[in-house]
């Protein structure tokens, strides 16, 4: 059963907060020269319409992507703003038509050197995807290679990758309850085979805090340091209230950097700033 669509929720608060950690985690492994794999397991359609019947739905943009648009840029989200503008030439200046997915950002950031390794399974949205890339596969040798596959399986049999070097993206749909323990079994049986990927796995804050159970199980079995950053905009009540991150083998950098973004990140949130943890991003 898939029913999860990403198009409905393209370019929200929790979007710019997992897609603005992956620029920063990119920017860091390309900092070493030479090849990078990135296996982006839950890869959508790769690139969203913020005009669509589905993005207007719901109008989850508005709350997210574009309520930073008019703040100041410091200069660490330069990889999130190209990527951002690579999809929106010829758009007036102050507004936005698309929104990029995680293939096409870890493209963008990632840079050259980068071999990309993405997985869907909704046949619509690889339908879409492959559509996208088709540029790039169509060529001999291309660094980018999609595959209808179930992610649980494909974290299996794809790990290691190679190069060795390089990040794993988990961006689950969270549509079934069990899909939280599968990935902490998952993620544990990934760990054995690649123990040196950054990881990088994103949950929703529910207010039943459904997602600690697989955090301590990922966490009993992490091989070195994991980072979490949350990204609280509302109080917790019906619904998605904030948006989680954690991170595997982070760069020893994120930490600082997250701080450094607070005050921007803040924009996204509900609640007055000044509240700590409640008021926009905590990383620990
Ligand atoms: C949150 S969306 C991904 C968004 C994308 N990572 C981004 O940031 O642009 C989750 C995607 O995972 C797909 N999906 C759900 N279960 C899957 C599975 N078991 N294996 C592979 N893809 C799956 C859904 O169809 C959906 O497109």
């Amino acid at each position: 059963m898939l029913s999860y669509q990403h198009g409905y929720h393209a370019g929200n608060f929790a979007d710019v907060h997992k897609h603005v950690v992956l620029t920063l985690i990119l920017a860091y492994l390309r900092r070493k020269p030479g090849p990078l794999s990135v296996l982006d397991f839950y890869a959508g359609r790769g690139r969203y319409d913020l005009h669509s019947a589905q993005a207007a739905k719901t109008g989850e943009a508005a709350t997210g992507i574009m309520r930073v648009l008019d703040q100041p840029w410091p200069a660490l989200l330069d990889d999130y703003r190209d990527a951002l503008m690579s999809v929106n030439k010829g758009v007036a200046k102050g507004t936005l038509a698309r929104y990029p997915g995680s293939p096409l950002i870890a493209r963008h950031a990632g840079g050259d050197e980068v071999r990309l390794t993405c997985c869907e399974l909704h046949p619509m949205e690889f339908s879409v995807l492959a559509e996208l890339f088709r540029p790039i596969t169509s060529k001999p040798r291309p660094r980018v290679q999609l595959h209808r596959r179930d992610a649980f399986d494909a974290m299996i049999a794809m790990l290691p990758p190679t190069p060795r070097r390089g990040l794993a993206i988990l961006d689950p749909s969270y549509e079934l309850r069990d899909d939280y323990s599968a990935m902490a079994k998952a993620l544990t049986q990934a760990l054995k085979r690649w123990s040196t990927g950054v990881y990088l796995l994103w949950y929703p804050l529910l207010p039943d805090a459904r997602h600690e159970r697989m955090l301590r199980s990922i966490r009993a079995v992490a091989p070195g340091d994991t980072l979490q950053s949350e990204l609280v905009v509302r109080k917790s009540g019906a619904g998605m209230h904030g948006s989680g991150l954690l991170v595997i083998n982070p760069p020893y950098v994120l930490a600082e950097q997250l701080a450094s973004l607070e005050s921007w990140f803040a924009t996204l949130s509900d609640l007055p700033t000044g509240q700590g943890a409640a008021g926009g991003l905590f990383a620990r």
